[in-house]
């Protein structure tokens, strides 16, 4: 039987009202929850496994070119080779996310009591981060394939945001980070067409996220109450703008000419999937949901989140 502790009534009370929840009773929750559920990928999986034959190393429904006619031209082995290339080129767009997303946990806490739950869980996912890059790049090494950078200007528009952003503008690039490739990680844990080494990384990679996701949440439902307004607006702006280079970061160019395929035609031919799109709009849902109930997409910035193809 589960009991409905005086905490549990006053969090469902909060919700209800949409008040803001206390902060420091979200924080000792993630943190109970990451001593439960936290994961060591170097013991937890076996690497040394060999890849399974006939098996996708990403839903093929998840791959970009899914459904073109390019797609259909396509042998069955050269798909699940583009499954493969892809699945790198995620892994490494997530290293780049993470490593950004370090940077602004340890700017967001610098000026925080260390003692509170709110900085120590802070902490907790910068460890979470930590494993899970080592985890991705494990993955790609295994994999064979090339790593996967993003371009030079993305890498770069990261340098300077990473060291610039204000905390709204933060929490609203991390859930955009996490969100979307978490919608797609839940598709691909259970799903037994793929490898299971791929579903074994996206098992813990889901499991571990979670918390992330509330964290980021909650502190950003705050932060656009109680952020100057300047920042708020300037947060309606500039995510807007993140929602573009994520979009167009999202799936490295590269991996086509790495399988055999003329890029341009590829890259023409995924810009004008309505699979693709679909896929794309349907995985940002959740979190166009939460940012427009929260406020991030008012005024301007509106435009440029359609123009992203990530918002209907
Ligand atoms: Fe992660
Ligand atoms: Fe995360």
């Amino acid at each position: 039987m589960t009991t409905v502790t005086e905490a549990d009534a006053l969090e469902g009370l909060r919700d209800a009202l949409g008040l803001l929840k206390d902060r420091e009773q979200v924080a000792e929750r993630l943190l109970d929850s990451s001593a439960k559920h936290s994961f060591d990928p170097d013991k937890e999986l076996d690497w040394d496994a060999p890849f399974e034959d006939g098996k996708w190393f990403w839903p093929p429904e998840l791959v970009s070119l899914y459904d073109t006619p390019l797609w259909k031209r396509m042998s069955e082995e050269q798909r699940i080779e583009l499954s493969k290339h892809e699945a790198a080129a995620l892994a490494s767009l997530g290293i780049w996310f993470e490593l950004i997303l370090m940077q602004l946990l340890v700017r967001h806490v610098y000026d925080k009591a260390a003692t509170s739950a709110h900085v120590r869980y802070a902490l907790t996912e910068i460890e979470d981060e930590c494993r899970h890059s080592k985890m991705f790049a494990r993955l790609i090494t295994r994999g064979g394939t090339p790593h996967y950078p993003v371009a030079r200007v993305h890498h770069n528009l990261g340098r300077l945001f990473k060291t610039i952003s204000t905390t709204p503008g933060s929490f609203t690039a991390t859930l955009l980070g996490e969100e979307i490739l978490d919608w797609m990680q839940r598709l691909t844990f259970p799903d037994e067409r793929v490898q299971t080494l791929i579903r074994g990384v996206t098992r813990i990679h889901v499991v571990e996220e979670a918390r992330h996701v509330r964290y980021a949440r909650e502190e950003l439902r705050r932060q656009m109450v109680t952020a100057p307004r300047w920042s708020q607006e300037f947060t309606r702006l500039t995510s807007g703008e993140f929602a573009r280079v994520f979009s167009v970061a999202f799936i490295n160019p590269e991996v086509y000419a790495n399988v055999g395929l003329d890029q341009k035609e590829a890259m023409a031919q995924v810009k004008a999937s309505g699979h693709r799109r679909e896929i794309m709009q349907t995985g940002a849902r959740r979190l166009t949901d939460f940012l427009d109930d929260i406020g991030v997409l008012r005024g301007p910035g509106r435009q440029l989140w359609r123009a992203s193809g990530l918002l209907a």
